[in-house]
């Protein structure tokens, strides 16, 4: 990795923080796909919902809010931390990437608001909530390729998520 210039805080690389709430948001991204599973069932009119998946629901509707708040958490780090300085990638490589992680805020962030709306004020925002999860489906597969792409080039990028800071 090319040598941070000097007194420039926002060029060094992420944070252990903002690498912890990473990791913590994707195993809440999986545990919310698992647990919608239960809310398809339990709004089934031919399914009588059993305890479980009412426990479930109920997961899916908290740790929503929690993820949407570590969203605007991870927002407002990007304003006040640091921010990895740039490898030799293409331009069009950036561009792409500012592109898939600014899309991976807006849709994270903006199911957790859906979500809640569809929840307890306005049922009709489901069908945003379900659109906005099918965008961020496809959003997190251009991530992995990007990620494995990284991995398999050895430029260090990968390595600013996967390994912990110093
Ligand atoms: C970023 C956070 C969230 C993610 C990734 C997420 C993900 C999902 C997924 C995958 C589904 C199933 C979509 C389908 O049927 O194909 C779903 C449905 C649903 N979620 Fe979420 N969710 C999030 C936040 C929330 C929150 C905060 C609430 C409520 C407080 C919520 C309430 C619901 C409801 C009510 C449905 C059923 C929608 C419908 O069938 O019309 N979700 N969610
Ligand atoms: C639900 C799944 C995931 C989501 C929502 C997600 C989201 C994000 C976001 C928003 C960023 C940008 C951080 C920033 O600049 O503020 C990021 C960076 C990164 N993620 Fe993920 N991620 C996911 C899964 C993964 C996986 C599975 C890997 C690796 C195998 C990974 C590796 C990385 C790497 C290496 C970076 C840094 C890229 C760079 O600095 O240019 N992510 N991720």
């Amino acid at each position: 990795m090319t040598s941070a210039p000097k007194g420039n805080r926002n060029t060094i690389g992420y944070s252990r923080l903002q690498v912890a709430l990473h990791w913590v948001v994707v195993l809440l991204v999986i545990e919310q796909w698992y647990t919608s599973q239960a809310i398809v069932r339990t709004h089934n009119p031919f399914l009588r919902p059993s305890d479980t998946d009412l426990v479930l629901h109920a997961m899916h509707n908290y740790a929503g809010v929690l993820l949407g708040t570590l969203m605007a958490v991870r927002i407002g780090l990007r304003w006040v931390q640091r921010h990895p300085i740039r490898t030799d990638s293409p331009g069009w490589q950036e561009r792409l990437s500012r592109a898939v992680h600014g899309g991976l805020y807006v849709s994270l962030s903006g199911q957790a608001v859906t979500g809640f709306t569809a929840a307890y004020l306005w049922s009709s925002a489901g069908r945003v909530h379900i659109l906005l999860w099918n965008v961020t489906l496809v959003l997190v597969g251009l991530h992995i390729v990007a990620a494995a792409y990284h991995t398999v080039r050895r430029d260090g990028v990968a390595s600013r998520m996967i390994a912990w800071p110093r």
